[in-house]
């Protein structure tokens, strides 16, 4: 039975911007993040407290946390790689965390400069602080379905780091296709591996949609029950270090794709759209999003 109710995670002000080169204003992403909700997003990944060094897009974390004007019933989440991140996150209250690890050691290394065991130590006590001031977390697990420095990734792999996760406390898990390879079936295996781990609830999927699986990669997760997806407006995204790979999968089209199957999300497409041509414009570029455009275009 597929899910009549579908929890969308709007990762477009993170994971979207990210990886943009040219400078993008504080005050626009602010203005990315008000449009989001106005069009009913009730989960927004703002920016990540990360070292400025590796990625300096979202070196206005502080900057952008504080100028947001909260909405109730709206969860505003952050990533947090390491303690130090925690630390300077906590200011910010945010209303979860998000740590970030991956299923091979090879994107482990190049994405937070350790290997996959010493993630999950710098993890533990991220995850205990972070429960001792009441703030959910959830893990990522990057490169669940491949990786662009070791190739094939498998399921056994993914089920390790879910493993792991569960031990030192996370509470939610995301599985995540960090350069869009994953096609449907495989997709199946990891969830099936992840939900060994964690009840349907407290498990995502986080497809970047390369090539142009992610889609079927989400409805192959619904027929498993999984109702949580991440997804980036105007489908911006990337990672700066998975070369090649290209944005998440765009919020609008699995909006409109779970209209299309009586799913309800609780975002208005209209609004939705104008958030990603807002954003789109910023960036100069026109929307990667099919049904965006096609919104744009009537
Ligand atoms: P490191 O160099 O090993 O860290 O980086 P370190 O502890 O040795 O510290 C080195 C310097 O960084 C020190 O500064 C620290 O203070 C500073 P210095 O003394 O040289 O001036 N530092 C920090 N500064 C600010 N905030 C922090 C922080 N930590 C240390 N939190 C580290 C390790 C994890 C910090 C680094 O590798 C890093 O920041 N990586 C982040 C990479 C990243 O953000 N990638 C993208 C997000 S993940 C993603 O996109 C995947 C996802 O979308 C799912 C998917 O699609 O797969 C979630
Ligand atoms: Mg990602």
């Amino acid at each position: 039975m597929i899910p009549h109710q579908v929890r969308l995670v709007e990762v477009g002000p993170r994971d979207g911007l990210q990886n943009e080169k040219q400078p993008v204003a504080a005050a626009d992403k602010i203005d990315l993040v008000h449009r989001l909700q106005a069009a009913g997003v009730r989960e927004i990944e703002v920016t990540s407290f990360v070292s400025p060094k590796w990625v300096p897009q979202m070196a206005d974390n502080t900057e952008v946390m504080a100028g947001l004007q909260r909405r109730p019933g709206v969860r505003y989440s952050v990533l947090t790689p390491n303690m130090k991140g925690l630390e300077a996150a906590l200011a910010s209250r945010p209303d979860e965390i998000v740590v970030f690890g991956a299923a091979s050691e090879a994107f482990s290394q190049r994405n937070i400069n350790c290997s996959i065991a010493e993630s999950i130590e710098r993890f533990q006590p991220v995850v205990q602080a972070a429960h001792a001031h009441g703030i959910k977390v959830r893990g990522a697990v990057s490169c669940a379905l491949g990786c662009p420095y070791q190739g094939e990734v498998s399921a056994d792999e993914v089920e390790r780091v879910a493993r792991l996760m569960r031990e030192i406390g996370v509470d939610h898990l995301g599985v995540a296709d960090t350069i869009g390879v994953g096609t449907p079936k495989r997709v199946q295996r990891a969830m099936e591996r992840a939900l060994r781990h964690y009840p349907l609830s407290e498990v995502s999927g986080h497809f970047h949609d390369t090539y142009g699986q992610a889609l079927a990669n989400i409805y192959a997760c619904l027929e498993l029950g999984v109702a949580t997806f991440d997804a980036s407006v105007a489908g911006l995204g990337g990672c700066p270090y998975a070369k090649g790979a290209t944005g998440n999968v765009a919020t609008e089209d699995v909006v409109f794709l779970l209209q299309g199957l009586d799913i309800d999300s609780g975002v208005d497409l209209d609004r939705l759209v104008d958030a990603g041509a807002f954003i789109s414009g910023v960036l100069g570029r026109k929307p990667v999003s099919r049904v965006g455009n096609a919104v744009l275009a009537k």
